[in-house]
């Protein structure tokens, strides 16, 4: 699915968060070096703009993105060389990821989480290959809350993204696939507990634009 909506990925995420999703990232980059990381992993990368942000933060880290969707990979090579930035982009599966143990300072994951087929198998490579120390950071989706407070949320996720998605990609089955993952996804209380679970401690998470988006953090 998203090797086929690859080249219009960056678009929509910039259209259908009305421009908001740079500020989510940059928030995420903010967190990693608050916990003085040198090199950091970022799963489920993508087309690698929280990887490019980590690297505006500090030139000097270094960079790891790991995707299993090799399209989505080459866009974000193609970014890193227009911006003379060097990041190392791989492919790899998050649920069992090409790295040793205890091998990177920080762990970063922007909206990958919801589209691994087990967050908790997910949680606990992340965990794996962390050092003891080091940072995981998640940003992801909540699902809406329920209740009036949640019904413009609800009618932008069900009935405005997929159409305008589907129109601008072509492919209406991957931004209809986008509400559904969101709202089968664990609230931000459910996604702390599972963070502990995993094994990380000082979990704690804030919620981004009224609670759109959500940025958890834990440390091994
Ligand atoms: C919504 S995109 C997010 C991309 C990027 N992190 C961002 O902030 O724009 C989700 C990405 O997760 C990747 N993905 C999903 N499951 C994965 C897995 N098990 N291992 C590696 N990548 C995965 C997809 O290929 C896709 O590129």
């Amino acid at each position: 699915m998203f090797a086929s909506i690859a080249r219009r990925y960056d678009l929509l995420n910039r259209v259908l968060s009305l421009g908001l999703d740079g500020r989510w990232r940059e928030e995420a980059a903010r967190a990693v070096f608050g916990g003085g990381a040198k090199r950091v992993l970022d799963v489920a990368t993508g087309t690698a703009d929280l990887a490019l942000a980590l690297k505006r933060h500090r030139p000097d880290a270094e960079i790891v993105g790991v995707d299993f969707v090799e399209a989505m990979l080459e866009i974000g090579r193609h970014k890193a060389r227009r911006r003379g930035v060097t990041l190392r982009l791989e492919q790899g599966d998050g649920l069992d990821l090409p790295y040793r143990d205890a091998s990177f300072d920080a762990v970063t994951v922007a909206y990958g989480l919801r589209n691994f087929a087990d967050v908790d198998r997910g949680l606990r490579e992340f965990y794996r290959v962390l050092r003891p120390g080091g940072r995981v950071v998640v940003l992801e989706f909540p699902p809406p809350p329920k209740g009036m407070l949640g019904a413009p949320f609800r009618f932008y996720f069900l009935r405005v993204l997929p159409r305008v998605g589907g129109l601008i990609s072509g492919q209406e089955s991957a931004y209809s696939y986008l509400p559904d993952s969101v709202l089968k996804f664990p609230p931000p209380a459910e996604l702390a507990r599972r963070l502990g679970a995993a094994g990380f401690t000082e979990v704690h998470y804030k919620l981004q634009t009224f609670g759109v988006s959500a940025l958890h953090i834990g440390v091994k």
